[in-house]
């Protein structure tokens, strides 16, 4: 399973891809305005820092507006993916854009059928919330395994990308279910590094050593 980094914070972005681990960025509207900034310069910005996928999700409701919304994104770099709401109008826009050879992110999938309307529609990505879900007490992690059973049972060859991470337990049942990528908040990435034990080890094996140091 792929790692991508969910925020439009470069700083984060920055310090993340500097482990090596990235390969994709995912941003949404609530993200970019957290950062308070122009989103085609931090567009530029992530472009310099990771050279992968990178989503950028339209406003606009209607295809037109959605496809028009996309090409000024697209035009920035072909690392650029198109985040479009799976709705009917999102539909229409994913199945335009791939004719003309953009890649897209469908978002907001809270159900198989979802799924599988933005696949048959051409969606490069498709991205099923599973922290969303599983505040509503339903199981996130399910609808991945649901999806991924079906991708593979017909040959279908959309990425999943579990979104809406929150813990690192759901990033081990998101790669245990079958997710090609799981798209994480900063902290996330973080909290999955830290072990109390790695971090006692290295204090045992340092205080070793500066006694072997002092044995000359
Ligand atoms: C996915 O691409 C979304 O940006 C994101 O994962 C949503 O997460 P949230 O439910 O924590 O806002």
């Amino acid at each position: 399973m792929k790692l991508f980094i969910d925020t439009a914070n470069v700083d984060h972005i920055r310090e993340i891809a500097s482990w090596g681990v990235l390969s994709g960025v995912t941003t949404n509207p609530s993200l970019v305005a957290r950062e308070g900034r122009d989103f085609m310069a931090v567009l530029r910005e992530i472009l310099a820092i990771v050279d992968g996928p990178i989503s950028a999700e339209v406003v606009s409701t209607q295809a037109d507006d959605m496809v028009t919304e996309a090409r000024q994104y697209y035009e920035l770099s072909h690392n650029i993916v198109i985040k479009l709401p799976a709705t009917a109008e999102g539909l229409k826009a994913c199945s335009r854009l791939t004719g003309q050879g953009v890649k897209t992110n469908l978002t907001l999938i809270f159900n198989p059928n979802q799924a599988l309307l933005c696949a048959r529609a051409g969606a490069t990505f498709v991205s099923p919330f599973v922290g969303r879900l599983d505040d509503i007490s339903t199981d996130g992690i399910q609808l991945v395994r649901d999806i991924a059973e079906i991708f593979t049972y017909h040959g279908i060859t959309t990425e999943i990308i579990a979104a809406s991470i929150r813990t690192p337990g759901q990033v081990v049942a998101a790669a245990k279910a079958g997710a090609h990528i799981a798209t994480l908040p900063p902290a996330v990435f973080h909290q999955m590094l830290k072990h109390p034990l790695t971090d006692a080890g290295i204090e045992r094996f340092l205080k070793d050593w500066e006694s072997v140091r002092k044995q000359g």
